[in-house]
């Protein structure tokens, strides 16, 4: 008996088949099918047998099932609470439609054990969000559980999965499919840089802009666990759950994160619409929604632990002046933190600081027609503090564990942590008008846990239901932390520590398979990098900032007036556009030069258009190729402007592109597969080009 279940939008179909009540399996998920087509799939979709097989392939179910002798890695490994494995057979019990959705029931009597799955597609963002549960008649050992497994295309000749570091984050790595696995198993306890849980499988061809492309994404802080494997028989799985064994007590019911996953006929940037979109507007909450996105001023790099109020007032009246909206004073204003060896866990003003409290500082910002927003790293403990003195019980891992920026992290599993961290906190945001937290991460745990990720998530969801009007920003010693787990409790990420244009710009190019502008942080930092020591030009350093949720994080006492006048224009024309540039898609053009890195970002209407091209060192070639466009109407006409033409350097370009003397007006259809002709540019450079349609 076979039965099926479909998931569907205008482009899209999921077809799930189960067979004699076994576990179903996703036989089909592609470009819509004709209504009438699931079961004819689910009996077309079985492959042959041959000699040295079994008598009959194994399901490649949403939890492939060891019990079945499936070649692969199972879905489930579960365990009594003596140690002993258990093994389960799931039998169908129930399945659950609604629209756009299906809640799946299946049993193994002679274990006790029930698995849960619930597949939903979103038909406005093309998400599917999938999670599964396992609950036990007695309490059990989880060791592995995935969501809901998907298959991967047999016509991927690769997937790009995501490492990365301090100041070099969401670094893609091409792998190829060959037979076994590719592992990817996050065992730091948290999201991390190295490990960002996305992972994109193209079809051979795609591209940026053109191809069939799948993507998944983990939405877990915990660190988690990607297996991408290809069977002895030529199909593949793609499995993601919370990291193995990080559930540390038995246990009667487990459950997964979501597994959000999606796809495309529109090359990578199809599915980074999808996750850029219902990331934006669908698992964020806005306190205030209707509020543009403020220019953000961040003390860090301009006085580090060195708070003095009246250095910090005549920052923020400058930082004001430029355009800044928000002031956020980051580490350094509590206990005794005069450097990052003490003090994390004691959060009161430090009164050898602000004698007066924060209350000075903050009325001045607020006189600058400011916001004002603060800085904690509320899960981490330092030795050298006054809570650790009294509570050395609360640090997770052994006193004697290496330390990671000299700091402990706390065990966020215990209530009275989080009691503490709660008061603590909410002591400081009743004290005074904070409108915005700064929420770091420094460390590695010495262990991962997954009962410390929930504790951190209840100490978020805590504080957010008492004080719903406070933004809160997502930081792990840069882009340590960044999933949509998070993200259903923060409304921006500090997507790396790298104010380096030229790194921010690769970096934040890769960061919109996943991230929109919306959430991305960005800011113009020190003319000297201070985590390169790169010097860069204003322009650039600015236009890089402009391509995202803007800031500054210099002491802007620093700039000369030259850099000061086109710092105040461009954050001027950030201010205009932001409220469009919002919604925007950003699509990643495929440019015919390596050296330059180049976006489209598409209002949602089509209507207009800013294209972002960087240079992010000398080309090859001596002149540059024209750059294609991307998601146009072929037959509208759109009217496109090099918005700052005159930074073109006189004498080296000194041909007559049409672009460097005015606008151009093109069909969508040339704009798409001539492209524009861009005048030469110094390397280390950004043309910014805005288009609008006729
Ligand atoms: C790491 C963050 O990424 C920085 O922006 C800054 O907030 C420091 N921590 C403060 O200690």
């Amino acid at each position: 008996m076979i039965r099926t279940w479909t998931l569907e939008d205008e482009t899209q179909s999921l077809v799930l088949a189960s067979r004699d009540d076994r576990l179903p399996q996703v036989v089909y998920w592609g470009p819509r099918l004709p209504s009438d087509e699931a079961r004819t799939l689910a009996e077309a979709a079985a492959r042959d047998v041959t000699g040295g097989m079994l008598d009959r392939n194994p399901d490649l179910s949403i939890c492939p099932e060891a019990s079945q002798t499936f070649a692969g890695q199972p879905g489930l490994l579960v365990r009594a609470a003596d140690g002993t494995p258990l093994v389960p057979r799931f039998r169908y019990v129930e399945v659950r439609t609604a629209p756009g959705a299906v809640d799946l029931v299946w049993r193994d009597d002679d274990f006790g054990l029930t698995y849960h799955a619930r597949l939903a597609l979103d038909p406005q963002t093309g998400m599917i969000a999938a999670r599964a549960a396992i609950e036990a008649d007695e309490a059990v050992l989880l060791d592995w559980l995935a969501a809901p497994v998907f298959p991967a295309a047999d016509a991927c000749l690769e997937m790009i999965d995501v490492s990365g570091r301090w100041c070099g984050e969401f670094a893609l790595n091409r792998v190829p499919w060959v037979p076994g696995i590719r592992l990817r198993e996050n065992r730091t306890g948290r999201t991390g840089h190295e490990h960002l849980p996305l992972l994109y499988l193209p079809e051979a061809g795609a591209t940026n802009t053109g191809g069939c492309v799948t993507a998944f994404h983990y939405g877990w802080s915990g660190g988690h666990r990607m297996v991408a494997e290809e069977l002895p028989d030529g199909r593949r799985q793609i499995q993601f759950g919370h990291a193995g064994r990080t559930e540390t007590a038995p246990g009667r019911r487990f459950e997964t994160a979501t597994l959000y996953a999606c796809r495309s006929d529109r090359g990578l940037n199809g599915c980074a619409v999808s996750f850029q979109r219902h990331l934006r507007d669908r698992i964020l909450t806005w306190p205030k929604p209707d509020a543009p996105r403020p220019v953000h001023y961040n003390c860090w790099e301009a006085v580090y632990f060195d708070h003095a109020l009246p250095e910090l007032t005549k920052i923020a009246s400058r930082a004001a002046a430029l355009g800044a909206e928000r002031f956020v004073l980051d580490d350094g204003w509590f206990g005794r933190r005069d450097d990052d060896a003490a003090a994390l866990a004691d959060w009161t003003v430090d009164p050898r600081k602000y004698p007066d409290g924060l209350g000075p500082l903050i009325d001045h910002v607020h006189e600058e027609g400011m916001s004002f927003g603060l800085w904690f790293e509320p899960e981490m403990i330092s030795p050298d503090s006054d809570a650790y003195r009294a509570h050395p019980d609360w640090a997770l891992g052994h006193a004697d564990q290496t330390l990671g920026r000299r700091q402990m992290a706390l065990d966020m599993s215990r209530k009275d942590v989080r009691d503490h961290l709660y008061e603590r906190i909410a002591e400081i945001l009743s004290a005074y008008e904070v409108d915005y937290i700064k929420w770091d991460h420094n460390r590695v745990l010495p262990l991962p846990d997954g009962a410390q990720t929930r504790g951190t998530y209840a100490l978020l969801d805590r504080l957010r239901a008492a004080f719903p009007a406070v933004e809160i920003e997502s930081c792990a010693s840069g882009g340590g932390r960044i999933d949509f787990g998070i993200l259903e409790r923060t409304q921006r990420v500090w997507l790396s520590d790298s104010n380096d244009a030229l790194e921010r710009m690769r970096i934040q190019h890769d960061a919109a398979l996943l991230l929109p502008l919306a959430v991305t942080g960005s800011h113009v930092g020190p003319r000297r990098c201070h985590t390169s020591g790169r010097m860069l030009d204003i322009r650039v350093r600015a236009w890089v900032a402009a391509q995202r949720h803007m800031g500054f994080e210099m002491d802007p006492r620093e700039l000369t007036e030259d850099e000061a006048e086109v710092l105040t224009e461009v954050t001027a024309w950030w201010k205009r556009n932001r409220d469009w540039m919002r919604q925007a898609d950003i699509l990643r053009l495929d440019s015919a030069d390596p050296a330059i890195i180049a976006e489209e970002q598409l209002a949602a209407d089509g209507g207009r258009f800013v294209v972002f091209a960087g240079k992010a060192r000398s080309s090859d070639q001596i002149v540059p190729r024209p750059l294609r466009l991307t998601g146009l109407d072929p037959a509208a006409r759109y009217r496109v402007t090099l918005l700052n033409r005159e930074e073109a350097p006189a004498g080296l370009s000194r041909g007559a592109t049409a672009l460097s003397v005015g606008p151009v007006t093109m069909s969508g259809q040339a704009l798409m597969h001539h492209g524009l002709v861009l005048p030469w540019s110094f390397p280390e450079t950004m043309w910014v080009l805005e288009g609008a349609r006729l």
